[in-house]
């Protein structure tokens, strides 16, 4: 197994925010985090990366205990992870952007960003442009690009759709199911947008202020009308 999470219980210092969240995830496997503002999906994915408190549980990578190791520690280790915001160098051109992500890689970098320019053509002619003059979505897939350019073995990204207009939103989702099936990876998808992120998901975990009230199968979630309206609609 990829990543497996016990019972984990976190937050920040002495705050509890999510409590007893538990689920697994095996490569090339797609789950969905879901569920309505504040109720906890950015916490329990900031602490499966070392950036929240983690009170109890456990946390494991491809087996191995990784609970209290550093944010960079697990970056080393294949673990990437996106934030919500300020998930580019906005004073840096693209290309600048994708080296600095890509910075440990060595010799090997050029190479990288070939390859990851394959998979998001249309940043090629993005590449002299400064970050902050990019549209809300091309800002995404640098972000996105960015992670892959680590190879990552984990990608986890929160809410990549947020404040972007419906078709362009559906195109980054577009891009990360196809970036599920040409790269050896999990994800960790973190979605508002419930419907898209149940299109492209093998599994389902819906997070309602800071418990895990289901997970599972991403389809049989659909069917749940009981919980549909902890989910379905719901956008920030
Ligand atoms: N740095 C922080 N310190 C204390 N509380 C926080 C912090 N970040 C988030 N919270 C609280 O944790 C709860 C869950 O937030 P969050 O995980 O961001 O939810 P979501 O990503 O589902 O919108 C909220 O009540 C929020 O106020
Ligand atoms: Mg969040």
């Amino acid at each position: 197994m990829l990543l497996e999470v016990e019972e984990l219980t976190a937050g920040y210092g002495d705050i509890r925010v999510i409590e007893d969240v538990s689920f697994s995830l095996g490569s090339g496997e797609l789950l969905a985090v879901l569920g309505p503002n504040g109720s906890g999906k950015s916490t329990l994915v900031k602490a499966v990366m070392g950036l929240a408190t983690v009170h109890s549980g456990r946390i494991l990578f491809r087996g191995e205990d990784v609970t209290r190791l550093k944010p960079h520690e697990k970056a080393r280790r294949g673990m990437v992870y996106v934030p919500q915001m300020n998930n580019v160098f906005e004073r840096l051109t693209v290309r600048e952007n994708l080296i600095m992500a890509g910075y440990t890689i060595g010799d090997e970098l050029q190479d990288r960003i070939e390859e990851v320019l394959e998979l998001l053509p249309p940043l090629r002619r993005l590449m002299g442009r400064k970050a902050w003059t990019l549209s809300g979505g091309e800002r995404q897939m640098l972000a996105l690009a960015m992670a892959l350019v680590r190879s990552p073995e984990l990608l986890i990204l929160d809410e990549p759709t947020a404040s972007l207009a419906p078709p362009v939103a559906e195109k980054i989702i577009g891009l990360i199911a196809q970036i599920r099936e040409s790269e050896d990876v999990g994800i960790i998808l973190v979605e508002q947008n419930a419907k898209l992120a149940l299109s492209i998901s093998d599994e389902a975990l819906l997070m309602v202020s800071g418990k895990q009230v289901y997970m599972g199968d991403a389809n049989k979630l659909l069917s749940r009308s009981d919980l549909s309206s902890l989910y379905l609609g719901v956008r920030s």
